[in-house]
């Protein structure tokens, strides 16, 4: 059995800097590649930026600049990003780079060798913000129809290549019907189900209005369509060129996350593409619903965006990525609001979570001086925490491979409030002024601190640095993430005599100014 595992995210557009619509796709992306490569498989996470067309030549212009030089300065902004957001993505690619551009031209000159690309004339609505083409019918009120955009659009025609996409529809509908999980969540493949049936059209694939591209091969008055460019970001980067061994290994992508926005390009056009080119499809495409800011959309106008740069410099890295993935289910829409992450910090980190685990550490430290001891004889409540902690094990497993994030974290916030439960009903403290209960004061220790570890095991994915800390506290020797899950989530497998430390609060409460 193959154990690569191959996760991607859009490639953003550098027209723009960043804000928290990016952040979200790129942190559950590598929530995923995490808690895959914490079962033990060899992970490729790939993110990037999308640096060609239309929409990013005018930005530059606007800017002043070359395009080159604008993309150079936006692209940093994404990096930095990353690194602040602890994304650990195994590469970035940029579609301005010199191996994206001979693997595009190579793919193009194979679909043309295929006969399935030809030259003719295009007379459309454009919507640059978009970079879509739109028939007449399909325009809503002489706008975009696109719902998250609804900009207008302008008229187009030009001499351009086409793809035979129309070619592909049949094909298409067959693997959508035998593959019903290729689209996710259900939702979107239904769309995309009725979309294919209604026909496909031949798809613009060349322009030659503006030159900020990668031309087309043989005729460079032409630069090719910023999707079909785009979209080929996924095999460029894993070497499909010299057919390495990063293709070898990675490719077909086990999952690419993208948002709703652009589910056609993902779940239409690309898989197409690699249709005519004789390529496997991807196994999954994963579209995660919108977020919207205090109920409004996004937006400069409204001055609304919000910068994640500053979430994080606020609330600091791990409570914003596990708000993200907490809040709300992945797939559906999602509003941000300061008081919804306020509330989950003070609530579920500061209380549930934070408070569990400095209670625990100071009472090894009073009871046992800081060192585990060891559990001779259990008793029914110790064994009902193990049993929650394995049926938690199970929901979290079956969760992350839907990539239903939420779904895992509350199954994880259950065994935090049944162990919270257990350390008030063993009231240690009790057991601790009577001489003759020293046993089973230990293993109410070693009981509390089996779930300790689990959790910190399970929630890595979701908030690494703070698990670290709290895994290393619990005197583990190697890091969690040179860990497989399977060895760490075993239970019983604190060793007697292990030392506990103490460490500062994790995650400190927020005061919001309210007496509470
Ligand atoms: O579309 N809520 O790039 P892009 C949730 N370059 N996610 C959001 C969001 C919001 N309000 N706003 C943006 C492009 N996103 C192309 C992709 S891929 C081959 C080419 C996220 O910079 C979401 O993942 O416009 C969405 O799909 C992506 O940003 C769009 O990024």
């Amino acid at each position: 059995m193959r154990n690569t595992f191959y996760v991607t995210t859009p490639i953003y557009y550098v027209n723009d800097v960043p804000h928290i619509g990016h952040a979200y796709t790129t942190i559950a992306a590598d929530v995923l590649a995490r808690y895959k490569r914490l079962q033990g498989k060899q992970v490729f996470f790939l993110t990037g930026t999308d640096e060609h067309g239309k929409k990013v030549e005018q930005a530059a212009q606007e800017a002043g600049e070359a395009p080159l030089h604008f993309a150079n300065r936006v692209m940093q902004r994404f990096k930095s990003l990353w690194t602040k957001l602890n994304i650990s993505n195994s590469d970035f690619i940029r579609t301005s780079e010199e191996r994206h551009t001979v693997a595009v031209q190579k793919f193009f000159r194979m679909l043309a060798e295929q006969g399935d690309i030809y030259l003719g004339e295009y007379e459309d609505w454009y919507c640059v913000p978009c970079e879509s083409f739109w028939t007449d019918t399909q325009l809503v009120d002489g706008r975009c129809p696109n719902a998250d955009c609804r900009r207008p659009v302008e008229k187009l025609r030009e001499e351009s290549y086409f793809f035979r996409m129309s070619r592909y529809q049949k094909q298409l509908l067959r693997h959508l019907e035998e593959n019903p999980d290729f689209v996710q969540p259900a939702s979107r493949y239904n769309e995309i189900v009725s979309f294919v049936r209604e026909g496909l059209r031949d798809l613009s694939i060349s322009r030659t209005s503006f030159s900020w591209g990668i031309p087309v091969p043989d005729n460079p008055k032409h630069v090719i369509y910023v999707w079909f460019d785009a979209l080929l970001n996924y095999i460029s980067a894993i070497d499909y060129y010299s057919g390495g061994e990063r293709f070898q290994s990675f490719w077909p992508a086990d999952v690419h996350i993208i948002g709703k926005d652009i589910v056609r390009f993902h779940a239409v056009y690309w898989p197409t593409f690699l249709m005519s080119a004789g390529l496997p499809l991807p196994k999954q495409i994963f579209a995660h619903g919108w977020w919207t800011i205090e109920g409004k959309k996004m937006s400069k106008t409204l001055g609304n965006v919000i910068d994640p740069y500053q979430l994080v410099d606020e609330y600091g890295v791990d409570p914003v990525r596990y708000f993200l993935m907490r809040e709300v289910p992945f797939g559906l829409d999602g509003d941000f609001s300061r008081q919804a992450i306020i509330g989950r910090i003070n609530s579920d980190l500061a209380n549930d979570l934070g408070n569990l685990f400095n209670r625990v550490i100071a009472m090894v430290q009073k009871y046992f001086q800081g060192i585990a001891p060891r559990a001779e004889t259990y008793e029914a409540i110790d064994g009902a925490l193990k049993d929650k902690a394995v049926a938690v094990c199970k929901t979290f497993d079956e969760s992350m491979n839907q990539l239903a994030f939420n779904r895992a974290l509350a199954a994880v916030w259950e065994l935090i409030g049944l162990t919270n439960k257990y350390v008030d009903e063993t009231a240690p403290w009790s057991l601790a002024k009577e001489p003759g209960e020293k046993k089973r004061l230990a293993t109410v220790m070693v009981t509390m601190l089996e779930a300790l570890r689990l959790v910190s095991a399970l929630l890595s994915p979701f908030m690494p640095r703070s698990c670290e800390t709290m895994w290393q506290a619990m005197g583990s020797e190697k890091p969690l993430a040179q860990q497989k899950l399977a060895d760490v989530a075993e239970w019983a497998a604190i060793t007697p005599g292990t030392r506990i430390n103490k460490i500062p609060p994790l995650f400190p409460r927020i005061d919001t100014g309210r007496a509470s």
